[in-house]
């Protein structure tokens, strides 16, 4: 599997989260993974006999489990007999899996037959409608189902029964189709088993999205909920409004490039059907009043100020909003979702109503006549206004209202069903209200949250959710009461792909989390279990691998990639879940025959030491390669000083550090305070600030900033350039003698990535190598 390429890597930038906080993880995680181990190595020797469970790894865990002994072989010869017509399709659908990987179809015939078959069944007396019984003797295989979606699933369960290569787009080298006899009864716990993709910041294809349907199919997952409007674009061709494609689909990134993309209305009604076929079905989501950037970029006289506006070009929440107070406003929402609900089948419309600032409304006439003559109290009543006339406009056309747990302020719409992603009160306080509730809190499943160290990982959100954070979370919230659980509907995983620049490393962040929060919704509470979750984890990989699904191996993780040591220096290392790191000292790339790494490793000269993770499938994570350097102290410079540093100041838009050559004029200066006050991105600029910073006693310093580039001593320390100046994962170290040392930092005032830097503080931070959090150097430590 390929992991992240270097090709990207350069846009790429990394966090350093509180230290604090950070050391306090490493110390669970390694208590846990000590313990996980244990745990591990028993059902590992367990899962790898040849006994009668050793090829059952069905994900997500169904209710019922009964191995039995024998298996049945799935062979040219073997027929279907399919009881109900309704169910043809999903013989056709197991049949194309057998074409491609098996090289052979089965056929159906009319009666009973007696050996070898695989019958399908429509059976009234199962209560769930997604519920399933799956037989499977030496002789043959039934699936029953309540409905055809019900048998679905059981073909799903019978494909994780057969080995991996089912999943093959080409034909497999698998001598014998066999599954091993065992009985299944099986049905989910919530009946929304949901995940979003945010096609607006980053816009992903139709087959992109088909793929990410196949695998949601193959963990029983039913809801995909596509994000389709936003500040930073709008994606639905809306046949009325043009412009709301022809120009809000597009922004002018802050590198000048234009980006964007839409779906037609083809493309989509191609994508709900290719989701129908997979039992899924599709949310649309037209946000409003908020998020509307893009559509008032292309219509302004929907918003309050009549504008003109530009499609947002960086992340965050944008003030301009639709109006309240105008008719028209209504009109056209009425317009857009008389396109929109044709094209989606699902009985739900998601209208958005999160992060809706209130400044415009607060100072426009319009909006301010609207909340007199409807005695409105204040504008978020007016929110609540708007929500419930969007909501008559989507009853009349048959649909019901999701929104974002923001429209209970001001009072729910009385219909809407709540989407709780401010942790879980909005949550439970729609349901304690009588409203049905999905619950998506960010902590456990914002997939654009980290799964492991921010240093280590592509750049993000923010956040720290492990896959077993993800996997322990449990949709039904401790406080709420019995008689008001039914209206947790399920959960969702939410993929916000702002930082998600290209498909690879969405789906580095969806999976394998996607996975845990698919067995969250479908398995039975008291038969969820993370190791042996884990475990089942290795029947997937090789069937993800077979779907080119490029999902997250945890990293090593613990020094950073640049490690100076005087006399010697011991590294030690750890994930964020049981798995095995391997490692090489003599530069080459690391695979299984490399050293295994058991302890902390000593160094007491120049290294370079590169380090991965294998899981047990042979899967191999990125490479981290990290410089070991031993170093002499580097002498202090004798110099009488003055206090503050020397700026240099250039405007214009300079991407990358080499830019700065072609900077035309310089304003000089000296400051006491390396401060990102006087910086905007509206205007573009570039500074350096030089001078010397006194280092309190001798020792090894490790460096850290979110600027484009340090240099101490002059050299290069900490280097960001080019990247998302975010969280930067590059701290840098040397070995420095008490006493003063050249400085100097860059900085680029820029925009990359949708992240402007001027909205990062420019400060450095140090700490010694025998302390663990950074600090910054304060103003006192520099002269000129
Ligand atoms: C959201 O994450 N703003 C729903
Ligand atoms: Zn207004």
């Amino acid at each position: 599997m390929e992991q992240l390429t270097d090709n990207y890597e350069t846009f790429i930038s990394f966090v350093v989260p509180q230290i604090t906080n950070l050391e306090r993880m490493k110390r669970v995680h390694q208590f846990m993974m000590l313990f996980a181990t244990i745990l591990l190595a028993g059902t590992t020797v367990f899962g790898a006999g040849s006994g009668k469970t050793s090829r059952i790894r069905i994900i997500p865990q169904p209710e019922k489990v009964i191995p039995q002994n024998g298996e049945f072989q799935i062979k040219g010869s073997t027929v279907f007999f399919i009881q109900n017509q309704q169910l043809k399709n999903i013989a056709g659908f197991l049949n194309k899996k057998l074409t491609s990987a098996a090289g052979f179809s089965l056929k159906t015939v009319a009666n009973k037959p007696t050996g070898n078959y695989i019958a399908l069944e429509l059976d009234p007396t199962i209560r769930n409608k997604e519920g399933y019984q799956l037989n499977v003797s030496a002789e043959n295989i039934i699936i029953k189902g309540s409905t055809a979606h019900g048998v679905f699933y059981g073909i799903q369960t019978l494909l994780q029964l057969l080995p991996a290569q089912i999943e093959s787009p080409v034909r497999a080298k698998v001598s014998q189709w066999t599954v091993p006899c065992v009985e299944v009864v099986d049905s989910p716990r919530f009946a929304w088993r949901g995940m979003l993709l945010d096609v607006c910041r980053h816009f992903y294809s139709v087959d992109f999205v088909k793929k990410q349907l196949d695998v949601m199919a193959m963990y029983k997952m039913n809801v995909f909920h596509w994000h389709l409007t936003e500040d930073q674009g709008w994606r639905i061709e809306i046949k009325k409004y043009p412009q709301l494609t022809a120009k809000g689909a597009y922004r002018v990134e802050g590198d000048g490039k234009v980006y964007g993309g839409y779906y037609t209305q083809d493309q989509i009604r191609e994508i709900v059907k290719y989701a129908k076929d997979r039992y899924i079905d599709i949310l649309p989501e037209v946000e409003m009043p908020g998020h509307a950037l893009a559509a008032l970029t292309a219509y302004p006289q929907y918003s309050c100020t009549g504008g003109p506006f530009k499609v947002r070009n960086i992340w965050g929440v944008e003030p301009d909003i639709y109006c309240a107070g105008k008719e028209e406003t209504f009109k056209f929402i009425d317009d857009v979702l008389s396109e929109v609900v044709p094209l989606f089948p699902f009985k739900y419309i998601h209208i958005g109503g999160d992060e809706a600032p209130k400044d415009r409304w607060k100072t426009c006439p319009d909006c301010q006549k609207r909340i007199k003559d409807n005695g409105l109290k204040d504008e978020a009543e007016l929110q609540s206004y708007f929500v419930k006339r969007v909501e008559k406009i989507l009853e009349a056309k048959g649909r019901k209202i999701v929104g974002w747990d923001e429209i209970l302020e001001g009072g729910i719409a009385p219909s809407a069903t709540i989407m709780s992603w401010r942790g879980e009160a909005g949550g439970i306080e729609a349901a304690n209200q009588g409203h049905d509730v999905i619950m998506t809190p960010g902590d456990w499943v914002y997939l654009c949250y980290f799964q492991g160290d921010s240093k280590v990982e592509p750049v993000e959100i923010g956040g720290y959710t492990t896959l077993g954070k993800s996997y322990s979370y449990d949709p039904i919230p401790k406080d709420i009461s019995a008689t008001m659980q039914h209206h947790i509907l399920g959960s969702q995983a939410n993929v916000w792909s702002e930082y998600m620049y290209t498909p690879k490393i969405a789906e580095y962040m969806t999976y394998p989390r996607l996975i845990a929060l698919a067995e969250v919704n479908w398995t039975r509470k008291e038969n969820k279990d993370f190791n042996r979750f884990l475990t089942g984890m290795e029947n997937q990989y090789k069937r993800l691998d077979l779907h080119k699904i490029n999902y997250a191996i945890p990293m090593p993780e613990g020094p950073g990639n640049s490690v100076a040591f005087t006399d010697t220096v011991s590294l030690s290392f750890h994930t964020t879940r049981p798995i095995k790191m391997f490692y090489t000292l003599n530069g080459s790339e690391p695979n299984a025959t490399s050293a295994i790494y058991t302890k902390p490793l000593h160094f007491d000269k120049t290294t370079t030491l590169k380090i991965r993770s294998i899981l047990a499938t042979g899967e191999m994570s990125g490479v981290r390669t990290i410089k070991v350097v031993k170093e002499v102290l580097t002498p202090a410079v004798e110099k009488e000083t003055t206090s503050g540093v020397n700026m240099r100041l250039t405007t214009g838009t300079y991407l990358k550090v080499a830019d700065l050559a072609k900077a035309q004029k310089w304003e000089t200066s000296v400051v006491s305070v390396m401060s990102s006050d006087k910086f905007n991105y509206m205007t573009p600029s570039a500074a350096t600030f030089e001078g010397y910073v006194d280092i309190p006693e001798d020792g090894v310093y490790f460096f850290n900033s979110d600027v484009d580039q340090v240099w101490i001593a002059g050299k290069l320390i900490v280097n960001n350039d080019g990247q998302v100046k975010r969280y930067s994962r590059n701290d840098g170290s040397i070995a420095l003698a008490k006493g003063k040392h050249a400085f100097k930092s860059i900085y680029l005032n820029n925009i990359i990535g949708g992240w402007p830097s001027s909205w990062n503080e420019i400060k450095v931070n140090y700490r010694k190598s025998s302390q663990s959090n950074f600090e910054e150097i304060p103003a006192s430590a520099f002269s000129h």
